[in-house]
């Protein structure tokens, strides 16, 4: 398989959303450590919990814990500290959360010798306009990401989490060392299920993307190395 580090490509990180660890494990077992990077979210942190991190540490993988912190901002900071002293290469808070929240955040990571990634999540990928609306955003879906894009980084946060759509223009404006990380990565074959704003892995590309996030076309294929393989080699 080929390497996307050796080939300018957006880094890939495999979604774990899995129910159970004996599923998590039969994909886990096909996976190179050092070519994918394995992002532990809701489902998967709160079925097997902390242990489950450090078995994936053992077998080489660095962890992105996205349990998308949002609450009062001394809450955050201690709940950051304690995802950092796990050894977690990349952790998410949610920019939603504030300045003082996003601050407190990247407090907590400041006595740590190797920090995790601290990255904002903008909006969620399943996210339209109209649901903006539903929570009282009037600003359009561009607009709110921007905006969030800029207060994270004005924070000092290492990147964001944002739709496809929006990174070439957040590249544009903060620089090529704020992280753009993107779910939401679809083929034209692949089913688009809760998400609603998608681009292929090609796109990602394109658009200088540093690290797709793939899910349910890795998680719910039948043979998830061949489609890793082609969506490698779409992006050459
Ligand atoms: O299955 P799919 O490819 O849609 O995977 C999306 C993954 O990315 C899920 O784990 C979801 O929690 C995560 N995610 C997202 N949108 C964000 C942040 C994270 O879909 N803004």
């Amino acid at each position: 398989m080929l390497n996307p580090i050796f080939f300018n490509m957006p880094k890939i990180i495999i979604a774990l959303d899995f129910s159970d660890k004996k599923s998590a494990m039969k994909l886990i077992d096909l996976l190179n450590p050092s070519i994918f990077y394995l992002k532990i979210g809701k489902e998967m942190f709160t079925i097997l919990g902390y242990k489950f991190i450090k078995e994936l540490h053992q077998l080489g993988f660095s962890i992105f814990l996205d349990l998308k912190f949002h609450d009062i901002p001394n809450t955050v900071f201690n709940a950051t500290k304690a995802a950092a002293d796990l050894g977690v290469w990349m952790l998410s808070v949610h920019a939603a959360g504030g300045k003082k929240m996003l601050i407190s955040a990247k407090k907590a990571l400041k006595n740590f010798k190797k920090a995790p990634l601290l990255i904002a999540i903008t909006a969620l990928t399943s996210l339209k306009e109209e649901d903006l609306q539903d929570i009282g955003i009037k600003s359009s879906l561009t607009e709110y990401i921007l905006k969030l894009s800029k207060l994270s980084n004005d924070c000092g946060l290492d990147g964001i989490v944002c739709p496809g759509k929006e990174a070439k223009k957040i590249k544009f404006l903060f620089g090529h060392q704020y992280k753009i990380i993107t779910p939401g990565i679809r083929s034209s074959k692949d089913l688009l299920y809760d998400q609603n704003n998608i681009i292929t892995p090609r796109e990602a590309k394109e658009s200088k993307i540093d690290y797709i996030v793939l899910g349910r076309s890795i998680t719910m294929s039948k043979n998830p190395i061949k489609k890793l393989d082609l969506i490698i080699k779409s992006m050459q």
